[in-house]
């Protein structure tokens, strides 16, 4: 789950390029991080814990010059944030950055130990650097050792290695975690992701699973684990280097919220215009499996919400880690809906590759262009939501929702369930949900106001019926990610059942209340909370404005009517500023938060 780089160049400045790449990588994590580089044939190896700025102070102290560079920004999985964990690791003559996890590395550990290797660190990767210098010694070639080493690996792993005997060159590899080799005139790259490269250069090319890279500063050779040279297509990213800034804002977080008006007015811009999945056939299937994990498993519900609301189709929604270990009933007649920003997200592409093998038919919904995800699926459905840098998603969320809303018109017209009335209104609605959008971004006084008011408490609720309990489950994600406040979100009829045993005076209640008919049963449940001491906050729609709201809330917040296929979108928009606001009074690390990382690339 964290992020590497490898730079190759004709200049000294490797280590500069390097830095700057795992800059824009650290977004995959961020609790320690290093480099290595030879300076005149010696190895130079520097790490720091924390951010990648304390790694950048101590470079700043150093001479750096070198021709090549490889480095990494670590989310721990075997051991510790600390500097003997934190990559590269170095045994005998090689030294390597790793991504993902050597599933098997208390066995190889032990083979080596007999064969007299002695360990540093805690992790499976020093394991892992141990057993390619294991493998060098026995074969004497650079990349049929790192091919044997890769062959006794179980688990994921993306590699870049450099050998002390051909320190400018890098050899890379990966299984399971992404790699991409990046060309410019001056040097070459292997990264993680093109973010990474995009300051130097937009040709990439993709690594596959079975594809062993020889990295020089002018030549990039794909072999495959028969030492054959492979061809590999040149790619050229057409996202710029400007979508990784902030741009003014303070925060990503906040940018990629200001991003979404015009985000999913695309979107459905797209589909009025040249819907290229127009052709998914739901008469096909005999069952829908939509599986994701975290916020995207919430757009996902929101989606089973609208499948079976409105085109009367039945599905069922489960979270990836649970899906790829359970028996569920995946036939050639299953349709099965992935979810993923990132397209990275391990515990997805199993249970994918799990549907895939019993003969499902797979759609993706993905942020992330040319991912694993994007990739593996029979077919791709991009939200085109640009680079969401923020570990808390916003954009990659609401864009995901947008698709769902799309796929279920598409559905609705297929079962003959869209007359042209209702068609045409919701085609206008669609088309003008920027206004909408923009409408609710701007209330920012009434998030901040909201913020001042919950940001000294430590447990919060969430409440809704319907569609709306939906998105309390991401609105209370949210807050918990960004702010460290624990908070639940519960069907409203749902907290009688125990949880209301936990309020108690002045514990904040934030209640969703936009679909009319369960309107009157939701402020029941409110006034429930209310009797018992809660500080109610109360979200509905400007249709209910002549309601005297003062009897059972204590603030409230208005969004813009809408149908069920944006209301969503138009809700949670508001609950990520109200989440923003509050983790900014209380001083979090907002695109930052602890303890997480933006793709999950470990099971
Ligand atoms: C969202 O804010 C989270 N950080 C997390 O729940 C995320 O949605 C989840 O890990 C899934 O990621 P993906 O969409 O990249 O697959
Ligand atoms: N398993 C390695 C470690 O713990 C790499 C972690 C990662 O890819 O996030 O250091």
């Amino acid at each position: 789950m964290c992020g590497i780089i490898g730079y190759t160049t004709k200049s000294s400045n490797s280590v500069d390029v390097a830095l700057s790449g795992l800059k824009n990588l650290e977004y995959r994590g961020y609790d320690s991080s290093g480099i290595a580089f030879y300076n005149n044939n010696e190895l130079d190896i520097v790490k720091a814990k924390g951010k990648i700025s304390n790694l950048d102070e101590k470079l700043s102290k150093m001479n750096t010059t070198s021709n090549c560079a490889i480095a990494h920004t670590r989310w721990a999985t075997h051991g510790e944030p600390n500097e003997t964990n934190a990559h590269p690791h170095h045994v005998g003559k090689v030294t390597l950055v790793h991504n993902g996890i050597i599933e098997n590395y208390a066995a190889l550990k032990e083979e080596l130990q007999q064969a007299g290797y002695t360990f540093n660190s805690q992790t499976d990767t020093e394991v892992a650097t141990a057993y390619i210098d294991y493998c060098y010694n026995k074969c004497n070639n650079k990349l049929q050792a790192l091919i044997d080493a890769c062959k006794k690996f179980r688990g994921s792993y993306a590699f870049n290695v450099i050998y002390e005997d051909e320190p400018n060159t890098i050899y890379a590899s990966r299984k399971d975690s992404p790699l991409v080799v990046g060309y410019s005139n001056k040097g070459n790259f292997a990264a993680s992701d093109v973010s990474a490269i995009l300051d130097y250069t937009n040709k990439y090319s993709l690594i596959n699973e079975d594809d062993f890279v020889k990295i020089t500063n002018s030549v990039v050779t794909f072999y495959n684990d028969k030492l054959q040279e492979v061809s590999k297509e040149i790619k050229t990213a057409t996202w710029d280097a400007n979508q990784y800034q902030k741009n003014g804002y303070d925060h990503f977080m906040l940018k990629e919220i200001y991003e979404q008006p015009k985000v999913i007015q695309d979107i459905f811009s797209r589909y009025y215009n040249d819907c290229d999945y127009a052709d998914i056939d739901f008469s096909n299937f005999d069952n829908i499996h939509i599986v994701a994990c975290g916020s995207a498993m919430h757009a996902s519900l929101v989606g089973k919400y609208l499948l079976q609301t409105y085109a009367k189709i039945p599905a069922m929604v489960e979270v990836a880690s649970e899906y790829r270990y359970s028996e569920e009933l995946i036939t050639p007649k299953t349709l099965m809906i992935v979810v993923s920003q990132s397209g990275e997200t391990a515990d997805t592409i199993a249970a994918l590759r799990l549907a895939k093998e019993k003969g499902a038919y797979v759609v993706g919904i993905v942020n992330a262009v040319g991912s694993t995800i994007s990739r593996e699926v029979d077919k791709c459905i991009y939200t085109y939501a640009g680079p969401e840098i923020a570990v808390a998603t916003t954009k990659g969320y609401t864009s995901q929702v947008a698709i769902f809303s799309t796929l279920v018109l598409n559905a609705m017209k297929q079962k003959g369930l869209l007359d042209e009335d209702t068609s045409s209104k919701l085609k206008d609605e669609l088309l003008t949900i920027e206004d909408k959008l923009n409408e609710v971004i701007s209330n920012r006084n009434t998030y901040l106001d909201i913020a001042k008011d919950i940001y000294n408490h430590n447990d919060l609720f969430f409440i809704g019926r319907g569609i709306d309990s939906t998105v309390c489950m991401e609105g209370s994600l949210k807050l918990k990610e960004i702010s460290y406040m624990h908070s639940e979100a519960y069907s409203a009829g749902e907290l009688k059942h125990g949880t209301i045993s936990l309020i108690e005076d002045g514990t904040p209640v934030i209640s969703i209340a936009t679909d009319p008919t369960l309107f009157e049963k939701t402020v029941s449940n409110i006034k429930e909370t209310k009797a018992r001491g809660s500080y109610s906050i109360f979200v509905t729609t400007d249709k209910h404005n002549d309601m005297n709201f003062a009897e059972f809330a204590d603030k409230t917040v208005i969004v813009p009517e809408a149908s069920e296929f944006i209301q969503p979108i138009l809700v949670v928009s508001a609950l990520q500023l109200i989440a923003y606001e509050t983790a900014k009074l209380r001083g979090c690390d907002i695109d930052k938060p602890r303890n997480l990382a933006k793709s999950v690339t470990v099971e």
